[in-house]
């Protein structure tokens, strides 16, 4: 049970643990010096890396890092809990686990999720022996599993059983044999009718999937209707209880975690049956999500044993499509995501059927894509040409671009959308940033607001960045734009160390301030902002700074000019403050990082994107001019015009050679 192992015995189990004795009971160590060493029992190799440690208690691998002391060697060899692994070693060196007194509440709990697992095994217990011993059971649910090609083996190892077509054969046994009428009806086993008080059983007349938790413990189950009863649903499931969190188990977890970390890699499909024609083919890194589309909770399991998931469906889009929802969220777990679609629609159950496992396994090998190219594929596909939709479509896929932690992932995943989408890198960089920028912002809103000085909360009924991918440079320019603008409204007067490139060309770092910064940066290159409003408080900084002065937010917001006032107070607004939560995303992420640096790398930033986009702008305007210039067969502009286009490019790579260092 789960009590809780009181601390001085914690301690006299962790003092007697030997950990060359612990790692010694799985796997072959040789002596060497004060340490010891072997094959790595967490991943594939050839010669030894793996190493232990008496003197100080732990074991490193050398080849996949990992390392830990005996408790932690234990759960992860063992896949046990921290407490369940205490426990192992406390059997190992004979020490009495005394349990620790739990509250009443605590102990009632305890008694209650007892006598539910207790109810749960009988039932577990009734449906094999009916499935296997009884004439319904056999005629019946016996021979529906062996139509459907399950062997004997299979049929035994996941404990599926069958439920007989009687009101409430099994509640009565379950009654008979002293099981309280309470834990039934909480278990879900019994059903309880409201008018009459009348029960029976839940699952009658169907064939039963056990549920196990990790450790093999069934927690509920799922029952199958037998015939193709439309009235009926397919399957009817275990209610939540105490002991059964539908979003936080597995199914055939137990069954499916040696081989999903002897393969670093997990397969995760739809259905019970899926899972048993896997298994049966002999591919066993094979888990359901059981109908619900995946929760957060169900990727941390698998998360324990594996980052790589590859996701097995039938071609039905409607089922990808709700699926996918839950997948960002993968994503974010950091885990790596594939998917594999299956021939003509079928489900994994009718292909593993169909193919010999070498087939099956080199289908899933060669035809597996990872997530966001599958997404960008489905998507786009979807979406007909139709430009809205595919705006749209490039939002949604920038949106799971920006929950990716890794950023080395996300670059070379924007370089293949990038192709896909037939959208330049650039672009869809610019356009990722200001998605990232708005979650930073969102996030900051939930968190108390600190470490960066505070613009006066205004009203801010007014829309800020544009919640859906604009689709033209122009709106990339005023969003580079208001960022500027913030920066400069919130944090003109701030400290700022930016480099320079001095005259031999190289690069140091100067302190100025923000202000002087940015308008330096776009007066000396001759830029100036798209939007006349922009324009115009842009120029009352530039004016201000020409006299010796920065200008005060409470000043810019008695401007006379009444769209300048507003567009400060909308700039001044908190949704725009700096995140201080940047660094801990991983998202800017740099070592050391305090809120100066965090300013000074968004100045850096904002600066570059503005530059960026503006610089883009001109090469389109360019390109035109050049189209007109060839038409008019005026070569000498022409000439000219290729000339400026060649540094503009130059000029354009080198700003987004910039930007990638800055933001990656
Ligand atoms: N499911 C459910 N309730 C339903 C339908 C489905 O809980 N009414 C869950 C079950 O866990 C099922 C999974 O969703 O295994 C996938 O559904 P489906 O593909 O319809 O079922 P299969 O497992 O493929 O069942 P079978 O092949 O036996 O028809
Ligand atoms: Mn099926």
């Amino acid at each position: 049970m789960s009590h809780r192992i009181p601390d001085d015995t914690k301690r006299a189990i962790l003092d007697a643990a030997r950990i060359e004795e612990v790692v010694g009971d799985f796997v072959v160590l040789k002596k060497r010096g004060a340490n010891y060493l072997g094959l790595c029992p967490f991943h594939q190799e050839k010669t030894p890396s793996f190493i232990v440690s008496p003197a100080k208690g732990i074991f490193k691998c050398f080849g996949c890092g990992k390392g830990g002391d005996a408790v932690s060697f234990i759960m992860e060899h063992e896949h046990m809990s921290y407490v369940e692994a205490l426990r192992y070693l406390a059997r190992k060196y004979n020490i009495e686990v005394q349990e620790e007194e739990l509250t009443p509440e605590a102990r009632q709990r305890e008694s209650e999720r007892e006598s539910l697992y207790q109810v749960t095994r009988f039932a577990l217990d009734y449906f094999t022996k009916t499935l296997w011993e009884t004439e319904e059971g056999r005629n019946v649910g016996l021979s529906y599993f062996r139509e459907r090609k399950f062997t004997d083996a299979i049929i035994k190892q996941f404990q599926l059983g069958y439920c007989s077509d009687s009101w409430d054969g099994f509640t009565q046994a379950a009654l008979k044999n002293g099981y309280d009428k309470k834990y039934l009806v909480q278990s879900g086993l019994t059903i309880e009718k409201e008018e009459n008080g009348r029960l029976f059983d839940r699952f009658r007349g169907r064939v039963i999937f056990p549920i196990h938790s990790l450790s093999g413990r069934v927690l509920g189950f799922g029952g199958r209707i037998l015939n193709s009863d439309k009235s009926k649903a397919k399957y009817v499931n275990s209610p939540e209880s105490e002991i059964y969190h539908k979003s936080h188990v597995l199914y055939a977890i137990p069954f499916a975690k040696r081989e999903i970390v002897s393969q670093d890699m997990a397969y995760m499909v739809e259905g019970y049956a899926d899972v048993l024609s896997m298994h049966q083919a002999g591919i066993t890194n094979v888990v359901a999500s059981s109908g619900t589309s995946l929760t957060e909770d169900q990727i941390k399991l698998i998360s324990h044993f594996t980052k790589n998931l590859t996701l097995l469906y039938d071609g039905d889009p409607a089922g990808i499509k709700a699926s996918l929802r839950g997948i960002d969220m993968v994503l974010a777990e950091d885990m790596n995501v594939r998917v594999v679609l299956l021939p003509d629609g079928q489900d994994p159950d009718d292909f593993a059927k169909a193919h010999p496992t070498e087939e099956i396994r080199q289908y899933l090998r060669e035809n597996a894509v990872d997530f966001i190219t599958f997404k960008t594929r489905l998507l786009l596909g979807e979406s007909g040409g139709d430009p809205i939709k595919r705006a749209e479509v490039i939002e949604n896929i920038l949106n799971s671009l920006a929950v990716l932690p890794d950023k080395i992932k996300r670059a070379v995943y924007l370089q293949e959308c990038s192709r896909l989408l037939d959208i330049s890198e650039e672009d869809l960089l610019v356009r990722l940033n200001a998605i990232l920028r708005k979650q930073h912002q969102k996030q900051f809103q939930a968190q108390e607001r600190e470490s960066l000085p505070q613009p006066s909360p205004l009203d801010n009924g007014r829309p800020g960045v544009p919640s859906s991918v604009p689709d033209s440079n122009e709106e990339n320019l005023l969003i580079v734009e208001r960022e500027l603008l913030r920066l400069l409204v919130c944090y003109g007067d701030r400290n700022t160390t930016q480099l320079y490139t001095d005259e031999a060309g190289n690069d140091v770092p100067l302190l100025t301030n923000v202000c002087a910064y940015v308008v330096s940066e776009i007066v000396e290159e001759g830029f100036s902002m798209s939007d006349p409003g922009h324009q115009a408080l842009f120029s009352i900084f530039a004016d201000s700074l020409a006299k010796g002065s920065i200008p005060k937010m409470e000043d810019l917001l008695l401007a006379e000019d009444e769209k300048v006032r507003e567009l400060v107070a909308d700039l001044a607004a908190p949704r725009y403050e700096i995140s201080r939560n940047w660094e801990k995303k991983g998202i800017f992420v740099r070592t050391e990082l305090s809120d100066q640096h965090k300013l000074d790398r968004a100045v850096t930033e904002s600066v570059l994107s503005f530059k960026l986009v503006r610089v883009r702008d001109m090469i389109a305007q360019v390109d035109k001019r050049m189209a007109e210039c060839e038409q008019e067969k005026d070569e000498l502009s022409l000439l000219g015009l290729i000339k400026t286009k060649k540094d503009l490019d130059q000029h354009k790579a080198f700003l987004c050679g910039m930007l990638r260092r800055v933001v990656s």
